[in-house]
């Protein structure tokens, strides 16, 4: 158990912040495999400030979903504080508000959000300060190592927010520049969990149990961060779970265990999405679940190209388990891209 603020966590696991994955429906499907803390899509703070209906969207459908903190990208302390208190009045279940200080995108960047604000530790920290003066709520941030491997600046970055009164931070060990490919170094922040006195989360590459315990075990982190390595491999989730509480290493899922859980995800979705949307969405998450079996590449193409319908993706999920479904899944092999 630890905690972020006032708020207990218990378990290490912590759904990462993902744009286009990360919406109510997914965000519910994987609580019940040993989630302990969840992050919204970033969200737009001019998006809540001006009422924009896909960004309530964000903020509203928890559930029984808890712990979870709103993620906000903003540049400006104000608007990022008025947005928060905005939407904590909006929907009084958020738990913490976590600022995006790590996104690498150029629309994001341009209004000096995100991984811009790097550029600036002092601001990042009167971001902080300002959030919290405003809700009263515990607040996080998500950040990067650096603008690249010869500006890395986290330590600047953490010293700044957590003298604000940050009470959590997550750690991405990649720089702005390398995006999202290549080895995260986890090396930079060794012991890193033991120079702060506030929960690190620590995040980057994170496809198997090992990812996991060797960035625990590297960073000392509180928390490790579940984010592509869980997109159609929802286990991993409780394999990383079970190893933190019990000292036990679970078997990989069956094909057949991964079709189930995929049937149930994409019947979320759909109604979370209508069937449309839903299933347009499931083009890019339903492959991620077929692995580990003889023709596992043919069957993804076909997932990421032809359903039309549910009926259709059910169709197709129905042919894989008839065919493969005692084989086991090997998700996290088949999934890591570097
Ligand atoms: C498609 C996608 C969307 C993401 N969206 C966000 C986001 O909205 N906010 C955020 O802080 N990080 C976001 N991230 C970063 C992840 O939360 C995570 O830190 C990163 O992917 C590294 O973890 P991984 O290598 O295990 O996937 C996103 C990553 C991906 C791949």
């Amino acid at each position: 158990m630890w905690r972020i603020g006032d708020i207990a966590v218990d378990g290490r696991v912590a759904l990462g912040p993902m744009s286009g994955f990360t919406f109510p429906s997914y965000r519910d499907f994987m609580k019940p495999f040993g989630v302990a803390v969840s992050f919204t899509e970033m969200t737009s703070c001019m998006g809540v400030i001006h009422d924009s209906e896909r960004t309530a969207s964000m903020y509203l459908d928890f559930k029984g979903n808890r712990p979870i903190g709103l993620q906000l990208f903003g540049g400006d302390p104000e608007s990022l504080a008025e947005a928060s208190a905005k939407a904590l009045k909006t929907n009084p279940g958020i738990d913490f508000i976590d600022v995006n200080m790590g996104c690498p995108v150029p629309k994001v960047l341009r209004s000096r959000s995100g991984s811009a604000l790097m550029e600036d530790p002092a601001r990042c920290g009167e971001i902080v300060k300002a959030v919290k003066r405003r809700t009263g709520i515990p607040v996080t941030v998500k950040t990067r190592l650096g603008k690249s491997m010869e500006s890395i600046n986290f330590r600047d970055v953490l010293d700044n927010v957590i003298s604000a009164g940050a009470d959590a931070v997550t750690l991405h060990a990649r720089t702005v520049k390398e995006g999202y490919s290549g080895t995260p170094h986890f090396d930079l922040a060794e012991s890193l969990q033991s120079e702060i006195p506030v929960p690190l989360i620590i995040s980057g590459n994170i496809f198997s149990l090992d990812d996991a315990v060797s960035a625990v075990r590297t960073t000392g982190a509180k928390g490790v961060m579940v984010a592509r390595g869980g997109i159609g491999n929802p286990y991993l989730v409780t394999q990383i779970d079970t190893w933190f509480r019990e000292g036990r290493r679970l078997p990989d899922p069956t094909v057949s265990d991964q079709i189930r859980w995929c049937r149930e995800l994409s019947d979320a979705v759909i109604e979370e999405k209508g069937e449309e949307i839903g299933v347009r969405k499931l083009r890019s998450i339903a492959p991620k679940f077929v692995s580990g079996c003889r023709m596992c590449n043919a069957y993804r193409r076909i997932l990421a190209t032809e359903p039309e319908t549910r009926e259709d993706l059910f169709r197709i999920l129905d042919v894989i388990e008839e065919r493969m479904g005692s084989q086991k899944a090997r998700v996290a092999c088949e999934h890591r891209e570097d």
